[in-house]
């Protein structure tokens, strides 16, 4: 940990400042501390840096899904291949923030995985707090060893320790949805965002009415599919409940199992048309295996339409941009700027 850090940590107990606890020495600035304790300046309550990464989970400790979230997550990033060519213009479509405006700004990736997209904002060149409730984060800490703008922290989106307004741009790729309550856990988020900053978040869609559907704004290769969209709107929520059929089975399986498991998904994903009855298309087996395993093993996973996401910013007082324009099957997407 970085002593750059402490000024934009909150008790995630009680929003209170945080200090050094039993340091023995003042630090200096960018110096890395391998471990040591933090207090808040309010409660008291204190929170460990454990092999460079600070960890500020709620004083209270995680209910049993969210240790569930914890786990499954970790073993799958930890698994991840690393980073790949594709990542920056995935990450620049998703967050839809062009590649000019991210250098200098200082921004929270707010469920960061194994770290991939931390590494595009950091190449783009902001300065990024990766966030994470797993310890899957771990993977980036050579690079926060020797990238000043790079600072890693553990903890739970629902008490997030960050203060209030401390972001120029918080972007949170497909992490909310695993959460216990995503308008809770976003409404946490939103309010981590400066004046003029900038909040972009997707999440995973339902096709919800056929009024919505119909409404999506559809990638410019998938044009072709619009006069289908009644026929599609039936599959992709026959999809949707026989996925959420076997999640009933899959969240409950022991980890390795399911791992297995993923395995032969992960060869149909490589066959023509069938494919589609996977959970990931990717040409990399290696992407596909965790792909699968991403979709079945969380216990959490919460689907929402474009306007439900569009009246969270609006409820949290955030101007719209614009959204993300996907495939078939929803991905709601939404930049939104905090007046
Ligand atoms: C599907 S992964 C996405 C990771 C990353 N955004 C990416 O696209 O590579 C979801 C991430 O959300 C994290 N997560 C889930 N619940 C969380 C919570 N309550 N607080 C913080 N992170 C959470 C998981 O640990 C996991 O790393």
């Amino acid at each position: 940990m970085k002593l750059g850090l402490l000024p934009l940590l909150a008790c995630p107990d009680c929003g209170g400042g945080i200090k050094f606890a039993e340091l023995g020495h003042d630090p200096r600035m960018n110096e890395e501390l391998e471990k040591g304790l933090l207090a808040c300046a309010s409660c008291g309550a204190r929170f460990p840096i454990e092999n460079h990464i600070p960890k500020l989970y709620p004083s209270g400790g995680l209910d049993f899904q969210n240790r569930k979230t914890k786990k499954r997550f970790g073993w799958e990033w930890k698994r991840y291949p690393g980073s790949l060519d594709e990542d920056r213009g995935v990450f620049l479509t998703e967050t839809q923030i062009p590649a000019g405006e991210w250098k200098d700004k200082l921004c929270l990736d707010a469920g960061c995985g194994m770290g991939r997209y931390s590494r595009v904002a950091l190449d783009l060149g902001a300065q990024v707090v990766a966030f994470d409730l797993s310890d899957a984060l771990e993977r980036l800490l050579p690079r926060a060893l020797e990238d000043r703008a790079l600072h890693l922290v553990q903890g739970d989106l629902f008490h997030p320790p960050f203060k209030p307004a401390a972001f120029d741009v918080i972007y949170s790729l497909g992490v909310l949805h695993h959460t216990p309550d995503t308008r809770t856990a976003f409404g946490q988020v939103a309010k981590r965002v400066k004046r003029d900053g900038r909040l972009t978040v997707w999440v995973y869609g339902t096709p919800g009415s056929y009024a919505s559907f119909s409404g999506n704004p559809l990638r410019g290769d998938r044009q072709w599919l619009a006069p289908l969209r009644p026929l599609i709107w039936l599959i992709v929520w026959a999809r949707q409940i026989l996925s959420d059929v076997l999640r009933l089975v899959t969240t409950r399986l022991p980890v390795p199992l399911l791992y297995l498991l993923c395995y032969p998904l992960a060869a149909l994903g490589g066959v023509p048309v069938v494919k589609y009855l996977t959970y990931s298309v990717h040409a990399d087996f290696r992407v596909r295996l965790i792909e699968n395993f991403d979709w079945l093993a969380p216990p959490y996973q919460h689907k929402h339409t474009k306007e439900e996401l569009r009246g969270w910013f609006a409820e949290e007082g955030y101007e719209v941009l614009s959204q993300l324009a996907h495939g078939v099957v929803p991905k709601v997407g939404v930049l939104g700027r905090k007046p």
